[in-house]
């Protein structure tokens, strides 16, 4: 990155919202903006509870907008909602009724615009079809789909049914998904014969099939849609096909009444320690923060063509391509594909083929267009465009630059949102035509959300100085629990940084800083989790596949700076007794990490070495090893080492 944290710290350039922009925003001005957030901050439950009457239907109001018992919260306490109904059932009263809900384009070239009337109507026989093989309210679905229409469709109708879905993104591997599977004892698995991934068919009906032959006994069927084609093996009795299942089924599917607090769905997530985290996400708060941001960040208009490049793996794709796009009766639109040599400007293509007006993307997506060169983009008419944004990691300021300029053409706001799978939803943001931007900076918490940097103890620290991003006051979306594991919760997220007088403080896992105009600067996790293309892996998630391997005695793995995807997987590794380190080995220990997680978890640089640095409690000591794999001397203490020769061993390497 050519960007130093010290270039970072020192940005001062400001953007302000285009007042042509500003002057049609739902919040048009910095004024408007502080005065909702301290009517939010004075009473929040006002500030919810009132949005909540008028931006969602509900089935039954609810007695209690709060009930904050730490580190549990309940949002809307006796309401009966339900997030399909919101999403497609209010729009069929209105035009939006023949509006393109999704506008849909796969990667061969093929399309398809699915209109909120449609997709209605597709969500209510599927729901039927889960119905018709014993799927009921509370359990568990997991939806293992390419980015195809079906994917939102089997989401909603998981949600209909009150059955909580838990999507897999498309890119883990047979093992990855069975834990998954087994974790939430899901019922049925819903994936395709195949996506199209840079011009290549993957092959996912295949893993599912491997993941429940090593064992995932809860998994009573499986939903198969065909996309690519390719042959599969259909286990008579247990797997269908989705065009045949579906098209018999009734297209009337009253939406279930559920309750506030009811479970939507578990997303996994990668932590610091063990294996990935069931996050649990439940249905009103959630329908109404991803609503709320979508409708004011997003500043979202019923003309507008949105476009967010995430997958529905991830939480984005649940609450920026789904949920909170449709709930506000917006368009939405679903990208199969990815930039690949074929076609490095595909991106670019579909904002003019279907006059994108907002775009969402990865800073790690920014920084390879640069590297492609801008006359790519520049060869396609972005004129469409009004607004974009970025997730998932820092962005450094020159990408901020070059995507305001070359793709933004230097009239669109950029939202830079942090957020992270357990908020559920954007929690510091600018809102585009109120808060001037800094390049680098998320700015400013949204409206509701009460953020500060503290120290360990849950002291405020000065400003200007780093320390740890914790949010103060609960938020509709947050995340209720790890599923089965309660636990986990409270040590993960409640009990890291201690407040004296016992409050509590939900700790992000992230470094930040904020400047004396209040912007936040996020500067990334602060734990043992890497961040590669805003992609979040445990360290002991890898060094655990690494070691699964029979020739691998142990293995520590840090992440190393890498220009293009924010941070890379650097694993050292030592093996049994005389096995012979060489190239052939590093390949197979690369296939093998693929094989237990996913090509996401590749690493791009193993050293073997005959020992680790440890201290002398047998801590391995990852500050030396970051520090030998970024390639840069070490700093600090290492009196702790327990064998100081190790440091020269490893250098050589
Ligand atoms: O480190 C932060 C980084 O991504 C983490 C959350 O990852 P995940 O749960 O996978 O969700 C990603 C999409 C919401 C955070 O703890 N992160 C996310 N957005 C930003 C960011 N870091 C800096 N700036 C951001 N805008």
């Amino acid at each position: 990155m050519s960007d130093t944290i010290e270039s970072i710290l020192q940005e001062e350039r400001l953007f302000n919202p285009p007042t042509e922009f500003s002057e049609r925003a739902y919040v048009r001005s910095g004024r408007e903006y502080e005065q909702l957030y301290s009517r939010a901050a004075s009473n929040p439950e006002k500030f919810w509870g009132e949005l909540a009457e008028q931006e969602l239907h509900w089935f039954k109001k609810w007695d209690r907008v709060l009930d904050w018992q730490p580190p549990f919260a309940q949002w809307f306490v006796g309401g009966q909602l339900n997030i399909s109904h919101n999403c497609l059932d209010r729009h069929l009263h209105s035009w939006r009724r023949n509006k393109a809900a999704i506008i849909w384009e796969g990667e061969p070239g093929d399309s398809r615009v699915i209109t909120y009337g449609e997709l209605h109507r597709e969500v209510c026989q599927f729901a039927n079809a889960l119905k018709s093989l014993g799927v009921q309210k509370g359990d568990r679905v997991a939806i293992y789909l390419p980015m195809i229409p079906e994917a939102a469709i089997a989401m909603l109708a998981c949600a209909r049914i009150g059955a909580p879905h838990s999507v897999v993104f498309g890119g883990f591997s047979a093992e990855a998904l069975r834990d998954r599977l087994v974790d939430a004892e899901a019922k049925l698995v819903i994936t395709a014969d195949g996506g199209f991934r840079k011009d290549k068919a993957i092959a996912l009906k295949q893993e599912v099939d491997k993941a429940l032959e090593h064992g995932a006994p809860s998994v009573e069927n499986v939903i198969v849609v065909q996309r690519t084609k390719a042959d599969v093996t259909m286990t008579a009795g247990r797997d269908y096909w989705w065009h045949e299942l579906k098209p018999q089924q009734s297209a009337h599917c009253p939406a279930e009444p559920m309750d506030s607090e009811d479970m939507l769905f578990i997303l996994y997530t990668s932590g610091s320690t063990g294996k990935p985290k069931g996050v649990v996400h439940t249905t009103g708060g959630y329908n109404l923060y991803t609503h709320m941001t979508t409708k004011w960040i997003f500043d979202l208009k019923d003309t507008d063509v949105y476009w967010c490049t995430a997958d529905v793996g991830w939480i984005t794709g649940h609450s920026y391509i789904v949920y909170g796009p449709l709930s506000n009766g917006a368009t939405t639109v679903m990208y199969e594909g990815v930039p690949r040599p074929s076609n490095p400007g595909c991106f670019w293509d579909v904002i003019e083929k279907y006059g994108v007006n907002i775009f969402y993307t990865a800073p790690t997506a920014i920084r390879a267009f640069i590297r492609m060169g801008e006359a790519i983009p520049n060869a396609r008419d972005l004129s469409s465009l009004r607004l974009l944004g970025t997730v998932g990691e820092p962005i450094n300021p020159e990408a901020w630059m070059w995507y305001h300029r070359v793709i933004g053409g230097g009239k669109c706001p950029i939202v830079d949102t942090w957020w992270q799978t357990e908020t559920g939803g954007i929690m510091l943001t600018p809102l585009p035509g109120a808060i001037p931007t800094k390049p680098g900076s998320c700015t400013r918490p949204f409206p509701g959300i009460v953020a500060d940097i503290v120290d360990l103890d849950g002291n405020p620290v000065e400003s200007g100085q780093g320390g740890f991003l914790v949010i103060k006051q609960p938020w509709p979306s947050m995340i209720r629990d790890v599923y089965g594991d309660t636990d986990r919760f409270r040590f993960t997220y409640w009990e890291h940084i201690q407040p004296k007088e016992g409050q509590y403080l939900y700790f992000a896992g992230d470094g930040a800083r904020r400047d004396a105009d209040g912007y936040f600067w996020v500067m990334g996790r602060v734990d043992d989790v890497i961040n590669v293309s805003g992609h979040r892996l445990g360290t002991m998630e890898i060094e655990s596949a690494l070691v699964s391997h029979p020739l691998v005695a142990e293995a520590a793995v840090v992440g190393r700076p890498d220009e293009l995807t924010g941070e890379a997987i650097f694993a050292f590794v030592s093996l049994e007794g005389n096995t012979e380190a060489n190239e052939d080995l590093k390949k197979e220990l690369v296939k093998h990490v693929t094989a237990e997680i996913g090509a996401i978890a590749r690493p791009a640089e193993i050293r073997f070495t005959d020992v680790l640095p440890k201290t002398r409690s047998g801590k391995i000591m990852r500050r030396l090893l970051r520090s030998l794999a970024s390639g840069q001397e070490i700093s600090g203490d290492t009196s702790t080492l327990e064998d100081r020769t190790v440091l020269d061993k490893l250098r050589e390497g």
